[in-house]
């Protein structure tokens, strides 16, 4: 189905009356529509954006955007607010001046790097043990959501400063960061309030400048990187701004993975027995360290179906920088570019029983067998996420413990429901009775 706009360009059909894309609760529903109508791709004419739109929906595509013709595309539109908590931190710069960035950053996401942050991951799950324990002893029901999400900010902020960050807690009276978790408006306010915060993350830089303690943490790899060009560090401004990016981009999206996990967890009794098989047969003996995540692949599979179903980042887009062309249908330069992980991961097409909550899906063979691109939920090519495997070791980590010690029993009171804002969060928190396993 195609539409000649003009006598020159071919685009593809799609809904005639005009609409912005962007990550709110009524496009997510518009694109459920849209998509059974258009399943691989489609365009629109947009209200308050003057250039054309494409959603596009098929992996061979998204390939083309993600990865071959990369060098043709920009970050797109929808970054303005996160722009204004994150300065220009790498998930929102471009060109030369995001290469650069990016290549100082990567060493710190090393397989190396993340082998020695996973004490600070461990440390952080096993003060959250001794809490559950307690609570667990009464059979108490707990808000899994708020607790996931205290977690994962805990975690990244530990990953960040390690030791640094019992003397920031100590000093501010408890921890300054935690705005992120209380107030889930991502509006003005609250980019005010967070950035307030890069004083104290400048703070941090000095007083390491002054005195070169050893830390094994991201600032410390992030501060003793050169560019390889020019031989030159980051600039205060420019690691405060990458700090405060990983703050963002590696809190909410492993917290809401957890949340959805614990709750896959308790509503498929036959995953929870295998994950519960897991743990108890690995051979830890308390919590896993980065030597036993390779014992622990059935977790690894439960989340990345979790990721499948509930991409945290369920919407992303992309601007053409250049003329290209996607298949038949042209992309002239200018063109927004939108892509779903989230409508991605249920194409019929590429997925059997798309709604089935299965992690059978990502079996090596399983995965083998599929389109490559028709599994995005850390993107992909070179603005691929950085923390897609700390992420993963995070969930690996935090299940391998928990899942020893304790399960959830679901407690039905608010409906659990999709909330579709930048990140794909429960609507209402999701609260559990935690029982100890014994
Ligand atoms: C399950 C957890 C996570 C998911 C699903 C996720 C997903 C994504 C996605 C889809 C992107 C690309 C967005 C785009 O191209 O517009 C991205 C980028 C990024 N993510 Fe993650 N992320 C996760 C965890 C993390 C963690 C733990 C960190 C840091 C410790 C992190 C840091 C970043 C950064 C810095 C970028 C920007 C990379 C660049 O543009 O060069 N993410 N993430």
């Amino acid at each position: 189905m195609t539409t000649s706009h003009s006598s020159k360009s071919t685009f593809p059909a799609g809904p005639t009356v005009p609409f912005d894309l962007n990550t709110t609760t009524e496009c997510f529903q518009n694109l459920a529509e849209w998509v059974k109508i258009y399943p691989d791709i489609f365009s629109l004419t947009q209200v308050k954006r003057k250039d054309i739109a494409y959603f596009v929906n098929q992996p061979d595509y998204i390939k083309q955007i993600l990865v071959s013709n990369n060098d043709r595309y920009y970050k797109g539109v929808g970054f303005e607010r996160v722009k204004m908590l994150l300065g220009n931190g790498i998930i929102v710069s471009d060109g030369p001046f995001w290469r650069k960035q990016r290549r100082m950053i990567q060493p710190a996401f090393g397989k190396d790097v993340i082998a020695q942050l996973v004490d600070q991951v461990k440390l952080a799950n096993i003060k959250l043990l001794e809490k559950w324990q307690q609570l667990a002893n009464h059979n108490e029901i707990i808000n899994i959501t708020e607790s996931t999400n205290e977690l994962a900010l805990e975690i990244i902020l530990r990953a960040l400063f390690s030791e640094d960050l019992d003397t920031i807690f100590e000093r501010e009276g408890g921890n300054p960061f935690s705005i992120l978790t209380d107030d889930s408006a991502r509006d003005l306010k609250l980019a005010v309030k967070f950035r307030g915060l890069t004083r104290l993350v400048g703070d941090i830089i000095q007083q390491r400048r002054q005195d070169k303690p050893v830390r094994n943490d991201f600032v410390s790899v992030f501060m003793d990187a050169r560019d390889k060009e020019t031989g030159e560090p980051m600039s205060d401004k420019e690691l405060i701004d990458e700090v405060m990016t990983l703050i963002v981009a590696g809190s909410e999206t492993s917290a809401t993975t957890m949340n959805w996990i614990w709750y896959s967890l308790s509503q498929y009794h036959d995953v929870e027995a295998r994950v519960q098989a897991e743990v108890d047969n690995a051979s830890y003996e308390q919590i896993p360290g980065f030597e036993h995540i390779m014992e622990l692949p059935y977790i690894r599979q439960v989340t990345e179906e979790v990721l499948r179903l509930y991409p945290p980042v369920w919407l992303f887009t992309r601007k053409a920088i250049k003329d290209d062309k996607l298949g038949e249908y042209d992309v002239p330069a200018g063109s927004d570019i939108f892509i779903s992980p989230y409508y991605l991961h249920r194409h019929p097409d590429y997925w059997e029983e798309p709604e089935k909550f299965d992690p059978e899906r990502f079996t090596p063979e399983a995965i083998k067998q599929r389109h490559k691109f028709a599994y995005i939920p850390f993107s992909a090519g070179p603005r691929r996420c950085i923390g897609d495997f700390f992420g993963i070791v995070e969930a690996q980590v935090h299940f391998g413990l928990m899942a020893r010690h304790f399960r959830m029993e679901y407690v039905e009171d608010q409906p659990v429901e999709l909330a579709p804002e930048v990140n794909l969060r429960t609507r209402y928190p999701i609260h559990m009775r935690i029982l100890p396993r014994d």
